[in-house]
């Protein structure tokens, strides 16, 4: 059902690469609620996904970008507001990648120049996205920039390896960011922290599949899906939650907040 939320709206959403991404099912969502925007992805995306249907299904355009080059966002912001007629009101981070991960370097073992790369690009990013929508003054007043993050910014999740401290960074800088754009230009930061979501990037984490059951069994409203990932953002991009900044917000179906389930006590007890 749409509701109209995002009605005159305009932003840029990062990161769809496919339909399985968050970044996907929340530009179709935003589309729906009447918002226009700019796509984004790095360029090897551009050639590897199938973005350019969502740009067609959505009426977007599509400029590339590396999130970790400050000219490509620079340019990326101001063409933007060009295309789309004006100050922008919303703006999706939803852009992670370890490169230990990949290469199946365990926790214990970092290439710290994999390290540095994973940390550039999932965490980094996010305050040279915020700091050249800054300099540039290219957010409307009561905009809202939105990043995706996970639980293991808080607790381990050992095979989440590097990503956990990228996260932790993550969460920190729309703190810190926050502050300066709430207070300069009246504009909200804030991290959804989504459940285990079988996307390109969720699958790449190592026992992905028994990690994902084990949290629905975990959540007393079962995991969260990135539809309703996307549902959450478009609340977060309406004039609904002008108020709300500075939040690492859980979106989860309870798990962050369970200590067990009775589904796990019955998994576990000797019948
Ligand atoms: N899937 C999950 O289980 C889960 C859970 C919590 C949070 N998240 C977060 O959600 C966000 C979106 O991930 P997803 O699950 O939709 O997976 P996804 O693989 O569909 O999206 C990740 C995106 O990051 C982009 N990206 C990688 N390097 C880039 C660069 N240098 N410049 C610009 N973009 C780059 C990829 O092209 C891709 O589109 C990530 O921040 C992820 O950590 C995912």
């Amino acid at each position: 059902m749409a509701y109209n939320l995002l009605k005159g709206k305009r932003g840029i959403i990062f990161g769809a690469l496919d339909e399985n991404s968050i970044a996907w099912k929340t530009a179709e969502r935003v589309h729906e609620e009447g918002g226009t925007f700019v796509l984004t992805n790095a360029p090897i995306a551009m050639r590897m996904g199938q973005i350019k249907q969502l740009a067609e299904k959505t009426g977007s355009e599509i400029i590339p970008a590396d999130a970790t080059l400050e000219e490509d966002l620079n340019t990326l912001v101001s063409k933007s507001m060009e295309i789309l007629g004006g100050k922008l009101d919303f703006v999706l981070h939803s852009i992670g990648m370890s490169v230990n991960v990949r290469k199946g370097r365990h926790y214990t073992d970092e290439k710290y120049d994999f390290t540095a790369k994973g940390w550039d690009i999932s965490a980094l990013s996010f305050h040279k996205v915020m700091q050249s929508l800054y300099k540039q003054d290219a957010m409307a007043e009561w905009g809202s920039i939105v990043a995706l993050t996970y639980m293991a910014a808080q607790r381990v999740f050992p095979d989440y390896n590097d990503m956990a401290d990228n996260k932790a960074y993550l969460e920190s800088v729309a703190r810190s960011f926050g502050y300066f754009f709430g207070k300069e230009k009246k504009v909200r930061v804030n991290t959804i922290s989504q459940s285990p979501t079988p996307t390109t990037a969720g699958q790449g984490v190592k026992g992905f599949d028994g990690f994902i059951s084990y949290a629905e069994k975990m959540s007393p409203l079962g995991n969260a899906s990135a539809l309703e990932c996307a549902d959450y953002t478009v609340s977060l991009f309406s004039d609904l939650t002008k108020k709300v900044t500075m939040q690492n917000l859980f979106h989860d179906g309870g798990f962050s907040n369970t200590g067990v389930s009775q589904e796990v006590i019955d998994y576990f007890s000797e019948s």
